[in-house]
């Protein structure tokens, strides 16, 4: 694969994210519940390993709740607090508060045994683009929202945001990028629509899902393209079915393979092929 970032950016970003995260007790990492390991940031294992880590599987509502649920159990076995939200619903805006605010109890418990006055909580979000950072951040945030005002430290540019009364957190998100030393990671960040169209091929996008999907959820790729057979595992032969139901004809009534690869990627992001999860435990 030709991913190649350029190595002064992401020095560069992640000696920001430290600087912001030094003024931090709680790092909130959001991944994505369709591929949380996948969609994890690489450096952020050693950017962030004294600190306390809640981990929040994003668009719960996309991914397989079984899979979600397998993956919440591992990380909290390792130890981080893990929660997966919709951020549609409200009860579930309210659990990541309830959640924080427990967090925020025992930090100042342990402030209080080294004779440390306890403190409202701080905290950062954190993750690769289009996780939905900034959804969540205005979803916690209230409309009424006061600043709390600049901190020692903190550029002009950052605000601390009272939270519901519960912590204060960092109006700028840390943005990071995501692994690619796994070809298969590529992939699943291109299917879910994290890393731009153009850096793979949209056909081989298409494929990786059909694949994923025949593997995984082949009842549901049967139920939109009712004209598939899965018993073939020749890739032209379903862009065929799915060029024909779906009407992907260029001139001559050949198939358009373009038009179905993008019907094929925006049928899964849409959520019209049902709940996907890539990353499989
Ligand atoms: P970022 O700051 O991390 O880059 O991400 P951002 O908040 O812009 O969110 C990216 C997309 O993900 C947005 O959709 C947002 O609505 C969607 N999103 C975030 N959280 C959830 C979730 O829990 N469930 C679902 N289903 N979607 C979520 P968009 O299409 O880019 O914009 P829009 O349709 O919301 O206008």
């Amino acid at each position: 694969m030709t991913i190649q970032w350029f190595p002064g950016h992401m020095a560069k970003a992640k000696r920001e994210v430290e600087e912001q995260l030094s003024l931090v007790d709680l790092v909130i990492e959001l991944v994505d519940a369709r591929a949380p390991y996948s969609s994890q940031n690489p450096m952020m294992q050693d950017v962030t390993s004294d600190k306390q880590k809640l981990i929040i599987l994003m668009k719960r509502d996309m991914a397989e709740e079984r899979v979600t649920q397998q993956w919440l159990d591992y990380f909290r076995e390792q130890g981080k607090y893990a929660l997966a939200v919709d951020v549609n619903q409200k009860d579930d805006i309210k659990q990541i508060v309830k959640q924080t605010k427990q967090i925020s109890e025992h930090i100042n418990e342990r402030r209080k045994e080294k004779g440390i006055n306890p403190r409202s909580l701080r905290a950062m979000i954190i993750g690769i683009p289009n996780v939905g950072k900034s959804t969540l951040i205005n979803r916690l945030a209230s409309k009424k929202q006061a600043q709390t005002g600049d901190k020692p430290g903190v550029t002009k540019k950052q605000q601390w945001i009272k939270i519901q009364g519960e912590f204060e957190l960092l109006d700028t998100p840390g943005i990071l990028w995501p692994k690619f030393e796994e070809e298969e990671v590529g992939y699943r960040l291109a299917a879910i629509g994290t890393i731009k169209d153009q850096i793979l091929h949209l056909d081989d996008i298409a494929i990786y899902i059909l694949n994923t999907m025949k593997q995984y959820y082949p009842d549901a790729l049967v139920k939109r393209y009712s004209t598939l057979n899965l018993e073939s595992d020749d890739v032209v032969e379903w862009f065929d079915a799915i060029g024909k139901q779906r009407g992907c004809l260029m001139s001559g009534g050949v198939i358009d393979y373009d038009q179905v690869a993008d019907v094929i990627i925006r049928d899964l992001r849409q959520g019209h092929l049902g709940r996907v999860t890539f990353d499989q435990m």
